[in-house]
């Protein structure tokens, strides 16, 4: 049985895999592969697209989403994850669960007898990283040799997943961000060891060459009680007119949503011509479904 808890469950080859499994799902075949099955989403933190397009991928290949709202649930009360895990595995094929804490990912998807798939911890988002990557390789045909930049919270989710697939593919990865922010040490180690990643507090240096500009909120789902001290460190982060020209002629911008124009983003950037928002959002559910499939197929019950 194969999870999908953080991007180092996975090697070059499965995500190739993926990616050709999603150009089908994508082109309208393998309508009926998750007939008969039953995908929980077991939901901790708010969610507008991670939950649809599960919800929706799942329903295009015939099979069935159960979306928890963990609030109405026992683990509310104190149910262990273990226990909910073990439970909802009786009654499902598949789980995606977004979790307030990595560990507790970690303590449910131990204890499941079914593929469990993270859909964002405070750590990783590794759905998003795939689709974002996915995106990509449709825009560029190849991976290869593809600086992918990373402006502002270089320690979020989203930051850790990308730094993880994209040096797994071949693509080089640059961290912009201020000084106060370290990136994950292990994660950087890692990153290090299959590809070409750089550090800049300077997003001139570190955009420089780019040809895709990524950010993220600088304030993550659990940080509200340190938004200012956020905002603040990362205030001269922000993906304007300026810091777009500092990348390559033509560079794409990139965003996994939700965004807060003003902050980590200008409208004019994010309405612009350069921009892929949408397109990133929309595969999330190909990709998603991709996800389902390959976990699946690799699971005989
Ligand atoms: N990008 C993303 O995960 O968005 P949601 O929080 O709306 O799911
Ligand atoms: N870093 C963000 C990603 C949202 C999709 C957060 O965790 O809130």
């Amino acid at each position: 049985m194969k999870n999908l808890v953080s991007i180092n469950d996975l090697k070059k080859e499965e995500i190739i895999k993926i990616f050709e499994t999603t150009d089908k799902i994508k082109r309208g075949g393998l309508k009926d592969s998750m007939k008969g099955k039953r995908l929980a989403l077991f939901f901790e933190k708010p969610s507008t697209r991670t939950r649809t397009s599960f919800e929706s991928g799942m329903l295009m290949l015939g099979g069935s989403p159960i979306y928890l709202d963990t609030k109405t649930m026992q683990s509310s009360r104190g149910e262990t994850y273990y226990d909910t895990s073990k439970v909802l595995s009786l009654y499902t094929d598949i789980i995606a669960a977004r979790m307030n804490r990595h560990g507790d990912l970690l303590e449910f998807a131990k204890a499941s007898d079914v593929p469990v798939i993270n859909a964002l911890t405070e750590l990783e988002h590794p759905c998003q990283a795939l689709s974002d990557i996915y995106t990509i390789r449709e825009k560029r045909r190849g991976l290869n040799g593809i600086k992918l930049s990373f402006v502002g919270d270089i320690a979020t989710n989203t930051a850790n997943s990308l730094l993880l697939a994209s040096t797994k593919l071949g693509m080089e990865f640059s961290m912009v961000g201020p000084p106060s922010i370290k990136p994950n040490a292990e994660y950087l180690k890692k990153a290090r060891s299959q590809g070409t990643v750089t550090i800049s507090e300077s997003l001139k240096a570190g955009l420089k060459d780019s040809d895709f500009v990524y950010t993220d909120t600088w304030v993550s789902m659990g940080e509200e009680s340190i938004a200012a001290k956020k905002k603040k460190e990362l205030s001269g982060y922000q993906v304007n007119k300026k810091a777009m020209a500092c990348a390559s002629k033509g560079a794409s911008f990139m965003h996994c949503l939700p965004a807060h124009r003003g902050e980590e983003v200008t409208s004019e950037v994010i309405d612009g011509k350069s921009s892929i928002v949408w397109e990133q959002a929309k595969n999330k559910m190909y990709v998603e479904a991709g996800i389902l499939v390959y976990l699946l197929n690799q699971t005989r019950r």
